[in-house]
């Protein structure tokens, strides 16, 4: 028997990186998955390689969940995927000193509300049968400061904790809703790209981003489907409001090291 064999999988920003990766990963394993995202072609293209559903969504917009719940009042799974740095549209600093108010906002629309109404919603698809699992992917920027990237963290941090709030509130209710949050670091997606440059300059990008990283190397897509499948699956019946790391040893030390 597959592993997320007749289980309702609803994966947000899944069109392409570590939600498309989750979705064939789901998909694989029995589940029926539907792909959502605001990019639509490439959400449909995501869905129809990999014998999914699609639906437009926008995970800031409470709008969109309502026409979600309306489509699809039950699910098994809900992974909130979709997130922002901040700088896709635009290299204005995010700094705690320089950020805007509206860059701050921005972030936090997609990254913490988006968050906060997908686990509203899926706890509304669940309880009717009473279980569930809702996985929020918030990042290593959620448990340490990013200067540079400072709603970005802060979202992420938002993340880490509501996930608690949620699982520590279905375990009150008497409902078997678990919630996890994941928490990656340096995963090769196309969100890394405009970063990394062509030829013999990408290699060397990519081995001064990950010099840090203890495993000195990227993490894969399918590395974090994995761990999201587990959490997905009934293998993980007695883990809720925990934290997973998958960051190649990065949180296990620490850069500054006493010498
Ligand atoms: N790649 C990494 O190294 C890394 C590290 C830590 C955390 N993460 C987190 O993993 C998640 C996925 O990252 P990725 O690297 O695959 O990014 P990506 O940019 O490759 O993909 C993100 C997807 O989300 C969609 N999206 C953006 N805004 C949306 C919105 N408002 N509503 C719905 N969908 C929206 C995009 O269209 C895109 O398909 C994000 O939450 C990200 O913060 C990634």
């Amino acid at each position: 028997m597959k592993r997320l064999q007749g289980k309702t999988c609803l994966i947000t920003g899944a069109a392409r990186g570590i939600g498309a990766g989750i979705a064939k990963a789901f998909s694989d394993e029995g589940a029926k998955v539907i792909v959502t995202d605001i990019n639509d072609d490439e959400g449909r293209e995501t869905a129809s390689q990999i014998g999914a559903g699609y639906h437009h969504l926008d995970v800031a917009e409470e709008g969109d969940w309502a026409a979600i719940a309306e489509a699809v009042p039950a699910i098994d799974v809900l992974v909130n995927n979709a997130g922002i740095t901040g700088f896709e549209d635009s290299p204005a600093p995010q700094d705690p000193e320089n950020a805007s108010l509206d860059d701050w906002h921005r972030v936090h629309r997609v990254n913490t509300d988006g968050t906060f109404l997908g686990c509203r919603y899926a706890i509304g698809a669940m309880k009717q049968k009473g279980e569930g699992a809702i996985i929020n992917i918030s990042s290593r920027s959620g448990l340490v400061g990013i200067p540079g990237a400072a709603a970005y963290a802060a979202s992420k941090a938002a993340i880490r904790n509501h996930t608690k709030s949620v699982a520590l509130y279905c375990a009150q209710q008497g409902w078997n809703i678990r919630c996890n949050s994941i928490h990656p670091a340096a995963i090769l997606t196309p969100m890394w790209e405009p970063m990394l440059g062509e030829g013999e300059e990408r290699e060397a990008n990519m081995a001064a981003m990950v010099s840090d990283t203890p495993m000195r190397r990227f993490g894969t897509v399918d590395e974090v489907a994995a761990l999201a499948l587990l959490l997905a699956s009934d293998e993980a019946a007695y883990i809720t409001g925990s934290e997973l790391n998958i960051d190649g040893g990065l949180l296990a030390g620490s850069a500054a090291s006493p010498g």
